[in-house]
């Protein structure tokens, strides 16, 4: 029997999708307006899953605090209310979609979750679209 602890933040980032190896118009073919050259923004939702045995002493998982604070430090402090290809250093050099921003995420928390299993990371772009790297 496996146990997983959830928790969800949100966030707001700006973006604009493109390569700059491609044309304009390539650009506009393969991305559509997410294109445009102002960018834009969405109200993104990161669910971060672990795995875990369950604590004698505290009932839990992980302490949920900590956990926050982990996800708070890593995460949402460096991309909260940033454009993602100019603000934030992790996603230097990529085309930030929701793939390879969560790709991102999950190579950081994994990490930082240090003897808790990171077991699965959601990452929504809106209500419907989401992104998942799981174990
Ligand atoms: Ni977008």
């Amino acid at each position: 029997m496996k146990t997983t602890l959830t928790k969800r933040m949100t966030f707001c980032a700006g973006h604009r999708l493109f390569n700059p190896g491609f044309s304009d118009e390539k650009n506009r073919e393969v991305f559509g307006d997410c294109a445009n050259p102002g960018g834009h923004g969405h109200n993104y939702v990161l669910e971060v899953t672990v795995s875990g045995e369950i604590d004698k002493d505290t009932g839990m998982i992980i302490n949920l605090k900590e956990m926050k604070k982990i996800i708070e430090n890593e995460i949402i402090s460096k991309v909260d209310h940033r454009n993602l290809n100019i603000d934030v250093d992790f996603m230097k050099g990529v085309i930030p979609t929701t793939e390879n921003f969560a790709q991102k995420i999950w190579a950081i928390l994994d990490k930082s979750f240090e003897g808790k299993l990171l077991n699965k990371v959601v990452l929504w772009e809106s209500e419907n679209n989401r992104i998942e790297f799981s174990r």
